[in-house]
């Protein structure tokens, strides 16, 4: 049995679209399990590059069944945006390309909520991406969403959703936002839904008996551990579980089924949106990494918060999720540098920690205590095999691997899938048989 969770270690953009897409020919389904189409999964190949928000990464493998599984959101303008950009592409979704009935649905209420809620919040606002997915999860919590199997029942859906409509035009009023009219913003909103019925599944029942006929599952998650609604900088963060238990309620593969679990961690950090950063870089270094990584929103074009590696922060992930190996990306960014800093604990009133304390306030205030190493000063872009590396970038993997509890399986050097480095005799390279 082969049934892996990619998870994200940081604060989302570590690569997993890029490491998904490498990992994906050798599982027979890749499956979404939280999260909507606030994630951006860049998949480059050649010279061309594919950004993926709702659908899994692996559907650029033609061999790959793809589940959007019942823990996601799924806003049906822009699933069927996708499907088209895809097949423009000559990509075709039809077919291998399932949507669990029990995905929530996104509504237009639900992206007006988000803008209004996130405008009057100001200055304290979560920078989110302005999808909608808040509102929506809210909705599933409050037992009044609407599902995507709804759609077999359009009468019902309409009666249900006009009822939210009513309820979220008297917020956008007390919000001072424009309201939405229901008639005209059910029959638009219909029209594009509709399109989502042929790729309705029971996808849980689907992946379990695929499972039990010996095929393998990849579950891709999207944002980051720092992003968990449970275990993130609570308030910042997304509203679903992005670990590795989310995969389990979010896919509907039993538990005891996942047999593995490997992190995607940036060789240094960044964040997009609001919410406490300890490694945070407000300086021409943090300006470096975010012109030489390129760091820049794949879904909302917003420029990303730099700093360097926070151990602290991967360490916590290794912990709440259990995996079992790591793989580094981006480690070509790094290769300017004379010397580079790893946070290994934090500073505080109350003296140093190495775990992850409670609450955004409190980790706003940690100071982050580095380990200065040197710089390898070395072209790494594009190497392929670990003795290729130069010994300080060996050195920098061996410590991340010390600080963080777990063996670095993978490392990329680039952003194309042949800009790759897996470990011989690793997990990783055991999977991709
Ligand atoms: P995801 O959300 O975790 O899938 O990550 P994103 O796609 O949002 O962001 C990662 C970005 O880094 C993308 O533009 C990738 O093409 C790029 N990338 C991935 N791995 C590497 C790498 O090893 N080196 C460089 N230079 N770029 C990379
Ligand atoms: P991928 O899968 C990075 C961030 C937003 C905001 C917070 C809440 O590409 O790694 P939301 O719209 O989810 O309510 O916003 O979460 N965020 C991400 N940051 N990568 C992502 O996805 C993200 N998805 C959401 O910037 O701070
Ligand atoms: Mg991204």
């Amino acid at each position: 049995m082969k049934n892996i969770v990619v998870v994200g270690a940081q604060w989302g953009d570590e690569g997993k679209g890029k490491v998904v897409d490498i990992l994906a020919p050798f599982f027979d389904i890749v499956a979404r399990y939280q999260g909507g189409h606030n994630a951006g999964h860049t998949v480059k190949i050649g010279d061309r590059k594919f950004v993926l928000h709702l659908i899994p990464s692996g559907i650029l493998h033609g061999e790959c069944d793809c589940v959007i599984g019942n823990g996601v959101v799924v806003d049906p303008a822009a699933f069927n945006s996708e499907v088209e950009e895809l097949r423009l592409l000559g990509v075709e979704c039809e077919g291998r390309l399932f949507v669990s009935t029990r995905a929530h649905m996104i509504l237009p209420y639900h992206t007006a909520l988000d803008r209004a809620r996130e405008k009057q919040l100001g200055a304290n606002s979560v920078g989110t991406t302005m999808r909608g997915i808040g509102p929506a999860y809210e909705d599933k919590a409050a037992r009044t969403g609407v599902r995507a199997g709804d759609l077999l029942y359009p009468d019902l859906l309409r009666e249900k959703a006009r009822a939210c409509i009513e309820r979220a035009n008297r917020e956008l009023v007390a919000a001072g936002a424009e309201t939405l009219d229901e008639e005209r913003t059910l029959d638009e909103y219909m029209n594009e839904a509709d399109r989502l019925t042929p790729y309705l599944r029971d996808t849980a029942s689907m992946i379990n008996r695929a499972v039990r006929d010996g095929k393998s599952v990849l579950l891709e998650g999207a944002q980051g551990t720092m992003l968990d609604v449970d275990h993130g900088t609570y308030p910042f963060v997304t509203s679903s579980n992005a670990t590795a238990g989310g995969a389990a309620t979010g896919s509907g593969l039993a538990p005891k089924s996942i047999t593995g679990a490997l992190g995607i961690a940036k060789a240094y950090t960044t964040r997009v949106g609001g919410g406490p950063f300890p490694t945070e870089l407000l300086d021409d270094t943090g300006a470096y990494l975010q012109k030489r990584g390129n760091e820049v929103g794949a879904s909302t074009g917003r420029p990303r918060r730099t700093g360097w590696f926070d151990a602290v922060v991967v360490r916590y992930s290794v912990m709440l999720s259990g995996l079992d190996a790591l793989a580094l990306t981006k480690l070509d960014v790094l290769d300017e540098f004379d010397e580079i800093k790893v946070c290994t604990s934090y500073k505080t009133r109350d003296g140093l920690i190495e775990d992850m304390p409670y609450g955004a306030n409190a980790l706003a205030e940690c100071e982050p205590v580095y380990e200065t190493v040197p710089g390898w000063k070395t072209i790494t872009s594009g190497i392929t095999s670990f003795d290729e590396l130069p010994e300080a970038a060996k050195s920098y993997v061996r410590m991340v691997e010390q600080l963080c509890n777990a063996p670095v399986a993978l490392i990329s050097t680039g952003p194309e899938r042949t800009e790759t480095i897996i470990r011989e005799e690793s997990l990783v390279s055991e999977w991709m048989k």
